[in-house]
């Protein structure tokens, strides 16, 4: 099994371009974002706690987040051909902990695709989505807290795959077509 996280601030184009992995590699797609927006749509328990952090810009407790995590990893055990995490891990603690968790299966992140992307033009992508995207969380200062949170405690994150070996980063700018060229050159290279 092929496991990948896709990584950056909030705009980066994580599930963007986890769409066009997913299609390319077969790979499986566990987004917690969207895992979580999906309990709140449903008005479950997590979802009603989720919500209180989500709009507000914060991230949910470790623990909520990782009991989630290893429940969707048993569940795609076998089914596709891998696994992209977009979203997740979000802070040192939920990737030590998805470490231990593939570590018992005997599998491991192969690689950790870091999208690079200026301020400037995340906070435009975030304002044009805003118009459509539905998403609570797509108000001018929920944006400003989401990315001051991503600076603060999902940054140091990159750190951890360093020490790992497998962290790239993703340094293009341009269309999603661009882009995701990079990151297939990038994917071969590993997979390959
Ligand atoms: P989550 O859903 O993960 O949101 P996010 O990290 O803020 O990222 P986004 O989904 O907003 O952006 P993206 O990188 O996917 O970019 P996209 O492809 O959409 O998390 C939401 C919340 O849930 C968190 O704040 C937290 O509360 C909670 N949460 C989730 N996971 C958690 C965890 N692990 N721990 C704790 N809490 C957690 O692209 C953005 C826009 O740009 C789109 O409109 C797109 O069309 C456009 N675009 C993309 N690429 C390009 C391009 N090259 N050129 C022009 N436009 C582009
Ligand atoms: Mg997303």
């Amino acid at each position: 099994m092929l496991y990948i996280v896709i990584f950056g601030p909030p705009g980066s184009g994580k599930g963007t371009q986890s769409e066009k992995l997913i299609e390319k590699y077969g790979l499986t797609h566990i987004s917690t974002g969207d895992i979580l927006r999906h309990e709140i749509e449903n008005g479950t328990n997590l979802g009603n706690t989720a919500k209180q952090y989500i709009n507000k810009g914060q991230l949910v407790p470790d623990e909520i987040i990782i009991g989630m995590i290893e429940n969707k990893i048993s569940e795609n055990k076998n089914q596709t051909k891998g696994v992209i995490f977009d979203g997740f891990p979000r802070t040192v603690a939920q990737a030590k902990a998805l470490k231990e968790t593939l570590t018992q299966k005997g599998e491991k992140i192969e690689l950790m695709l870091y999208l690079e992307v200026s301020r400037d033009e995340l906070i435009k992508r975030l304002a044009i989505r805003s118009e459509t995207s539905g998403r609570a969380d797509d108000t001018p200062e929920t944006i400003e807290n989401r990315l001051k949170i991503y600076e603060e405690i999902t940054s140091p994150v990159m750190d951890f795959y360093k020490q790992e070996g497998t962290f790239r980063a993703v340094t293009k700018t341009g269309t999603v077509e661009e882009i995701f060229r990079e990151i297939e050159m990038i994917v071969d290279s590993v997979v390959n």
